[in-house]
């Protein structure tokens, strides 16, 4: 089981630019699938997460060629040669790995497809829900079974002659909101999500972008069936997500300043910078749309950080920043609490639970509810030995934390990280050398086209 060791920060790099975001990758691979034509992905995050999406949209009949790769990374141009909408039965079960945006999203691909797929996953994804997207696409005619009352994987999703349907979120999910508006691309008529509460809409945009209309009336969202994506080239920007952990390093350090180059600004993911501009940092932005998606570099300025309240529709636009955001909470004057975030419950493993648990170990003083936590801020944070729980975003929060500890923290079983942010402990360095130029992150190895070799990661070779 890997693990690595984090010392107290010495010095905070100028600038870091962190790989693509995962939403718009998985969802990029995803559309030009289904487009008739090639599509070129740049900026793609290759992330073991994406490349299950990469390699079960060739399952399912799709050519994928690299364009260039990133040393250490993996590959970050992509061209997919997809030819429409009625996708190829696969020979074999399709690996998900630790992915829920796969598994959810690809379910509502292939809710439209009349064969019988089956999608397996590691042992976290096969602990997670799946029930909430198997009734919607129960409701429009799929037949989805998986084990036991959660429905969990293996799924097996039977697909075909769907009727479209208007489906209010039982849960703020984009998962299930992008699960029933793909499905409905292959319904006849208007589909419609009702969402109470906005969740990241990087779908609606991506439709855009590949020439598929929708609209939005107030909460709902709706498309009419039977449009297929036109391919169409597409430069992904930096996964805010990523970028939260260097922000909230920047944000809790004096004098400290921070560029984050050529990160996703859509504003149902720019929640973590509300959050850190009520706590105190100083926080701006350059702000330019490229391909449907805002983008530009971020600047942290950091100083001594407030508590704060992070609870309400704000939820969903910070959701995977919750981790980092209560280590940030540690660091404020005060208490921090978080409320109404209880799917953090069901993420790759129950964060809440897992964040309270570190946080403890690290002479931190955490009170847990069942959607949420209060963190009393401003003690002195010791090292420690930490879990991820075989959580990324858990790893790399407390990577964060043990910069600002007493003495070492171990962070324990960091496998998990690839899954979400390839290179993350080069770009850890960056904040224990003294160089004051980083460019280190990407080069580019090769340009060659190749194939990525769908059965170089068979199931067996993907980790948990
Ligand atoms: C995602 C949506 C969120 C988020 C996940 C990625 C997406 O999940 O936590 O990491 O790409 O749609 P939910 O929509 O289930 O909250």
């Amino acid at each position: 089981m890997a693990s690595f060791k984090v010392r107290k920060l010495r010095c905070i790099p100028p600038e870091i630019t962190v790989p693509g975001d995962k939403s718009i990758s998985h969802r990029s691979a995803m559309f030009a699938g289904m487009a008739n034509g090639r599509t070129v992905i740049s900026g793609f995050l290759p992330s073991e997460d994406c490349l299950c999406t990469v390699k079960a949209m060739e399952a399912l009949g799709a050519e994928v060629d690299i364009l260039e790769e990133a040393e250490g990374i993996g590959p970050v141009t992509l061209a997919i040669v997809g030819h429409g909408m009625k996708l190829k039965a696969p020979a074999n079960p399709i690996d998900c790995g630790n992915s829920g945006t796969t598994t959810r999203l690809l379910a509502g691909i292939l809710a439209g497809q009349p064969f019988t797929t089956t999608l397996v996953g590691d042992e976290s994804l096969s602990k997670r829900p799946m029930r909430r997207i198997a009734d919607p696409l129960s409701l429009m005619g799929a037949k989805v079974t998986g084990q036991g009352d959660k429905i969990c994987a293996p799924l097996q999703i039977s697909g075909g002659d769907l009727q479209p349907i208007t489906y209010r979120l039982p849960m703020a999910s984009a998962q299930v909101k992008s699960a029933v508006l793909l499905a409905g691309l292959f319904a006849p008529g208007k589909t419609s999500v009702v969402e109470p509460v906005p969740t990241r809409n990087h779908t609606e945009r991506l439709m855009t972008h590949f020439g598929i209309k929708w609209l939005r009336d107030g909460e709902t969202v709706s498309v009419y069936g039977g449009q297929e994506p036109q391919p169409v080239d597409i430069v992904v920007p930096g996964d805010i997500s990523s970028a939260a952990f260097w922000m909230v390093a920047a944000a809790a350090t004096p004098g400290a300043q921070i560029t984050l180059k050529n990160v996703g600004l859509n504003p149902t993911r720019t929640g973590i910078i509300d959050v850190l501009l009520r706590m105190g940092a100083q926080i701006t932005s350059s702000e330019r749309e490229s391909n449907g998606e805002p983008r530009g570099n971020v600047v942290v300025k950091g100083g001594e950080l407030n508590c704060t309240v992070i609870g309400g529709a704000e939820i969903p636009n910070v959701i995977d920043e919750l981790p980092i955001l209560a280590v940030a909470g540690a660091l404020a004057r005060g208490n921090t609490r978080i409320r109404d975030a209880a799917e953090l419950r069901v993420k790759e493993t129950d964060r809440i639970a897992a964040v309270a648990d570190n946080l403890r170990r690290m002479g931190v003083t955490v009170t847990e509810f069942e959607d949420g936590m209060e963190i009393e801020g401003g003690a002195t944070l010791n090292g420690a030995s930490i879990d991820s729980f075989g959580d990324h975003r858990i790893a790399m929060a407390f990577a964060i934390a043990g910069m600002f500890a007493e003495g070492t923290t171990i962070i324990n079983d960091t496998e998990c990280i690839s899954t979400s942010y390839p290179g993350f402990e080069k770009h850890l360095d960056l904040f224990f050398s003294n160089s004051k130029s980083n460019k280190p992150p990407i080069p580019v190895i090769a340009r060659i086209p190749k194939k990525l070799g769908i059965d170089t990661l068979a199931a067996e070779d993907v980790s948990d």
